[in-house]
C-alpha cells in the first residue's frame, strides 16, 4: 500500500506539469503547452499614441457596484495576488448596444526592487511602469468565466498602470495592508471596506486605449477586448515593495510577474480620447503635431468633397 502511494507521489509533479503548470521563468516555452500563446493576437503590447486612431464610438466605461455585504477575498496564487470580485460589479458600455460584462477578479503584475520602471505588461509610448492592475470581466451572455474564456470578445479586461510617487495611494492601501497576511502561495486574507470604484473612477474611465488581444498568462486565449486606461495612478515606493516582498510556489521571491511585449501585427489600436486630453505635457507636445496634421488632412478632404459636390451640381 505504502509503495503504491509512493509511486503516486512520484508521478504527481509530471501530472501537474502536463496540466498547464507554468511560471514566469519559462515564459518563452509557454506555447509548447498552450499553442494560443504563439498566436498573432497576443497581449500585452506597446500602446503608441501615434499608431492609434480616435474612435468616437468608444464611450466612457461604466462600472456599477451591486449590493454586497461580504468582505473581498484576496489570495496569493503563486504567480500573482488576486482579488475575488464575483457578483460585485458590472462593467457597462464596452461597445454600443453591447451586453454587460460581469467582473470576476482583479490581479496585479509587477517587477523587482532594483528597477522602478519595469513591471507593467503594457507600455505607453515605449515606456513601462512598475505595476499594472487588471480587472477581468466576462460577457453576461455566458454562464461563467470558464465558458466565456475561449470565445471571441467574450472577455473584457481593464488595465491601469501605476507610476512611482512620493505620496502613498490611499485607495490602494487596503490591498497593500492585506499583502502582509499572504506572503506564501495559497495564503488568503480578507479586505474590509474595499472599493474598486475609487481606483477605476469615473473620470479616469473616459480615456483608454482599445484593441483585440489575449490573456497574458497561459492558455493565452485570444478572446479579450483590451481597455488600458491612459492615465497612470500613483503608488509609493513602500507600497510597491509590499508586492515585491511576496513569495511564489517555490518560496522564491515573487517578482517580475509580467509577460513581454507581443507583436502588434496587423491589428488596429483605437483610443477614446483626443490628444488635448493628455496631461503629460512632454508627451502632449510630441504627439500634438501628428494629431493636428491628421485633423488638417480631414478638414482639407471635407473642403474637397464640398467643392466636388458643387462642381457636379453645375452640370
Ligand atoms: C511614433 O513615435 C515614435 C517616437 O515617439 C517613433 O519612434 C515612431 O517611429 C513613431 N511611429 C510612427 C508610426 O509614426
Ligand atoms: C526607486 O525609488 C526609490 C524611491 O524614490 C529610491 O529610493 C530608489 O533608489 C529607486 N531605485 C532605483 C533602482 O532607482
Amino acid at each position: 500500500m505504502s509503495k503504491f502511494i509512493f509511486i503516486i507521489l512520484l508521478c504527481l509533479p509530471t501530472f501537474v506539469n502536463s496540466n498547464g503548470h507554468w511560471s514566469y521563468k519559462n515564459k518563452n516555452d509557454w506555447q509548447q503547452n498552450a499553442h494560443y500563446c504563439g498566436g498573432n493576437l497576443q497581449s500585452p503590447i506597446d500602446l503608441w499614441f501615434n499608431r492609434s486612431r480616435h474612435d468616437q464610438r468608444l464611450k466612457p466605461l461604466h462600472l456599477v457596484e451591486k449590493p454586497s455585504h461580504s468582505e473581498v477575498i484576496i489570495q496569493n496564487n503563486g504567480h500573482s495576488v488576486q482579488l475575488n470580485l464575483k457578483d460585485r460589479y458590472i462593467l457597462k458600455k464596452i461597445a454600443p448596444l453591447s451586453e454587460d460584462y460581469n467582473v470576476e477578479q482583479a490581479h496585479f503584475h509587477w517587477g523587482h526592487s532594483y528597477d522602478n520602471r519595469t513591471g507593467s505588461e503594457h507600455f505607453l509610448d515605449g515606456q513601462s511602469y512598475p505595476l499594472e492592475m487588471h480587472m477581468v470581466t466576462y460577457s453576461s451572455l455566458f454562464a461563467n468565466i470558464g465558458e466565456a474564456a475561449s470565445n471571441t470578445r467574450a472577455l473584457a479586461v481593464v488595465g491601469i498602470l501605476f507610476e512611482l510617487s512620493d505620496e502613498p495611494n490611499q485607495f490602494l492601501q487596503p490591498i497593500i495592508d492585506a499583502l502582509q497576511d499572504i506572503p506564501y502561495q495559497n495564503g488568503q486574507s480578507t479586505i474590509k471596506n474595499f472599493n474598486l470604484l475609487s481606483l477605476f473612477d469615473e473620470k479616469r474611465m473616459h480615456r483608454y486605449y482599445r484593441y483585440d488581444g489575449s490573456l497574458t498568462t497561459p492558455a493565452c486565449f485570444e478572446s479579450v477586448i483590451w481597455n488600458v486606461l491612459q492615465e497612470p495612478l500613483p503608488i509609493s515606493y513602500d507600497q510597491l515593495r509590499a508586492f515585491q516582498s511576496l513569495y511564489d510556489e517555490h518560496r522564491q521571491p515573487l517578482i517580475n510577474t509580467y509577460r513581454k511585449i507581443q507583436p502588434m501585427g496587423t491589428r488596429k489600436l483605437f483610443r477614446s480620447f483626443h490628444a488635448h486630453h493628455i496631461h503629460d505635457n512632454e508627451l502632449k507636445a510630441r504627439i500634438s503635431t501628428t494629431e493636428n496634421h491628421a485633423q488638417r488632412t480631414f478638414f482639407n478632404m471635407k473642403i474637397i468633397l464640398v467643392l466636388a459636390t458643387f462642381s457636379m451640381m453645375k452640370f
